[in-house]
């Protein structure tokens, strides 16, 4: 039989471990959040989340040397996704993934073409906490370290990420799969509308 008294220390038990887990946990969220504002756990997961595309030797740079090619993976958490499909919009507490592999062109029987390593190169978090960060969304890089570091508001990644991305600072306009609900939805920021050159609904 149980009595209340075990169920207050059930719920009690239940409370804390949301607690120690941290703002993104657990009930389904994909990523706990280190206790410092300036840092993020890593995503441990991310690769069981939704894809949305790949880039390759995309570039903001026109300079950059073209003997050296890269794939870039874009992932985001299932909850935002289902989220974004309903509404064409990112809702709190979305997170993005993006992992820089190298390309490698020979190997096995591979003849033409590149395919991705084995080595993530890089990778680098988009996360949405409208409580936590001024700017409701905020960058962190993982540089081969289990904690990402916060990159300060300060840096370009937000500046251009606000001036050209299609969705609330996010590349909606390069995954393929979400671009036409954002059209459908009409979410696309006025920035991005601007870029194409047509003017933003009213
Ligand atoms: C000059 C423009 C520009 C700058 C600066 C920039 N990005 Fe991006 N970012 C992009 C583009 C374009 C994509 C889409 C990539 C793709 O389609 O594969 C992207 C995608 C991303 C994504 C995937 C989620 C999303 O928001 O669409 C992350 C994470 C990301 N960038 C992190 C960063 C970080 C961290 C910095 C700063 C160190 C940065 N970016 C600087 C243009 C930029």
């Amino acid at each position: 039989m149980i009595t209340s008294m075990k169920i207050a220390t059930v719920g009690a038990m239940l409370l804390s471990s949301t607690m120690a887990f941290g703002q993104y946990g657990p009930a389904g969220r994909s990523v706990p959040a280190s206790a410092s504002d300036a840092h993020l756990n890593f995503p441990e997961h991310y690769r069981e989340w939704v894809y949305l595309s790949t880039g390759f030797d995309m570039s903001y740079n026109p300079a950059m040397p073209a003997d050296h090619h890269m794939f870039d993976n874009v992932f985001v958490n299932p909850e935002a996704y289902k989220a974004f499909v309903e509404t064409g919009s990112w809702p709190d507490q979305t997170i993005f993934v993006l992992e820089v592999r190298d390309a490698e062109g020979k190997g096995s029987i591979n003849q033409k073409g590149d395919y991705q390593g084995t080595a993530v190169m890089g990778l680098e978090v988009h996360v949405k906490d409208e409580a936590r960060f001024p700017g409701k969304w905020a960058f962190f890089d993982f540089d081969n370290t289990r904690t990402g570091k916060l990159f300060p508001p300060s840096a370009d990644c937000y500046s251009c990420h606000a001036a050209h991305a299609a969705v609330d600072t996010t590349f909606v306009q390069f995954y393929p799969t979400l671009l036409p609900i954002a059209r459908q939805k009409g979410t696309l920021s006025p920035s991005y509308l601007k870029d194409l050159g047509t003017p933003a609904p009213k």
